[in-house]
């Protein structure tokens, strides 16, 4: 069903948000995905539907542990927080709702039913919910009690507007992404990202590898990297990665220090002495890839080019978001680190679509299927 098809007026809705938003001491962050929610939260209040809005935040572990309440989500969006997610005083609470009103539900994993997908948990969740709305793109990847449970146990379902919406950006990307596609993928890990890249490597025209991972490729061809940050038992991967006749960039040059506090002296060089961690990568690598986007019709960009949260090595990664920006093509931004680039850069009204999902987003152009859509694709 579609939103536009629901009667919304004095019923209860479960509205599964992706409200997982970074903390920094107590604070939020980054409110990305708090803002991307409100549209369908805003539209459902209008047509007086009874919202139970509900989000994980952080992975707790099913234990109710204070550094992982919902409350400053609560407090920065000006709405009652309820004391848990389900029970007797949350069914009361939800009781006293009147049509507009919205309650958010505490996290969602302070029950380990959430993750485990537990039919009585989902039960409970279910129990005074008239119709289920996903909009939590972010954790539609999560076959959780709430993403897949909930869906399943309640008649009338449908796709939020977030939801949709990045749906239909990442399948553009995904099925008919126009030549030159150009992928640049950061992070830490060649572990985290291995898949992604082996499915984007025939997808793309050309891929562009930056962040800590670019380490364990150049170790693999044979460079040295001093005391950067790699995963030596990837080697033979990585050098699989690139004897596969595939174009695929590396950094050229870097922005190396003897630790990570950013306040050792920085060096900017093309090779990386023994006793050096490249940080990020250097100006003519940023230009190397300024000038690979100039005539892109696709851009696809997840993950931070050196260590974005400590200045002065955010440059790369705040650089390719100025570039990517920059790109006239179809531009997809996703990953929490490089979104705050964009938002840090202030090109984020440049990009063509701004992805809530990190996770989400690689495995939905990796080709998998999202078990969030799929429950609400296959709901009777
Ligand atoms: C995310 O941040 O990618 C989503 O909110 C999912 O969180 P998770 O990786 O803890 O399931």
């Amino acid at each position: 069903m579609r939103l536009s098809e629901l009667s919304l007026k004095g019923r209860r809705v479960f509205l599964r948000a992706d409200l997982n938003v970074p903390l920094s001491d107590g604070a939020i962050a980054d409110d990305t995905r708090i803002r991307a929610s409100i549209p369908t939260l805003d539209y459902l209040r209008a047509r007086g539907a009874r919202v139970l809005l509900a989000s994980h935040l952080g992975r707790p572990k099913g234990e109710h542990n204070p550094t992982f309440s919902l409350a400053p989500i609560a407090a920065h969006m000006a709405i009652p927080l309820a004391t848990d997610c389900i029970g007797p005083d949350v069914e009361a609470a939800i009781e006293r709702l009147t049509d507009g009103d919205v309650l958010l539900l505490e996290n969602l994993r302070f029950h380990g039913g959430e993750t485990e997908n537990d039919p009585e948990f989902a039960a409970a969740l279910s129990k005074s919910v008239d119709v289920y709305v996903n909009d939590a793109f972010g954790a539609s990847h999560r076959a959780h009690a709430s993403i897949v449970g909930v869906p399943a146990r309640v008649t009338e379902v449908a796709m939020g507007l977030l939801l949709e919406r990045e749906l239909e950006m990442l399948r553009r990307l995904r099925d008919t992404p126009e030549s030159p596609y150009i992928c640049i993928l950061g992070g830490a890990k060649v572990s985290d990202k291995l898949q992604v890249i082996e499915s984007l490597m025939d997808r793309a025209d050309r891929m562009i590898i930056g962040g800590a991972m670019a380490y364990t490729f150049l170790l693999a061809r044979g460079e040295g990297i001093g005391r950067s940050l790699a995963e030596p038992e990837l080697v033979d991967t990585a050098k699989r990665i690139l004897d596969a006749g595939k174009e695929i960039m590396l950094p050229i040059d870097h922005v190396c220090s003897t630790d990570l506090s950013g306040n050792a002296p920085a060096v900017t060089s093309e090779t990386i002495a023994e006793d050096q961690i490249a940080l990020d990568i250097g100006p003519r690598s940023v230009k190397q890839i300024i000038d690979a986007l100039a005539d892109a019709r696709t851009v696809f960009w997840n993950g931070p080019l050196g260590l974005f949260e400590t200045p002065p090595f955010d440059r790369g990664t705040c650089g390719v978001a100025a570039a990517v920006a920059e790109c006239a093509g179809f531009t997809v931004v996703g990953g929490g680190d490089s979104l705050a680039a964009v938002h840090a850069a202030g090109v984020a009204n440049q990009i063509s679509h701004l992805s809530t999902g990190g996770g989400a987003s690689l495995e939905l152009l990796e080709g998998k299927a999202l078990p969030g859509v799929v429950a609400l694709e296959e709901h009777a």
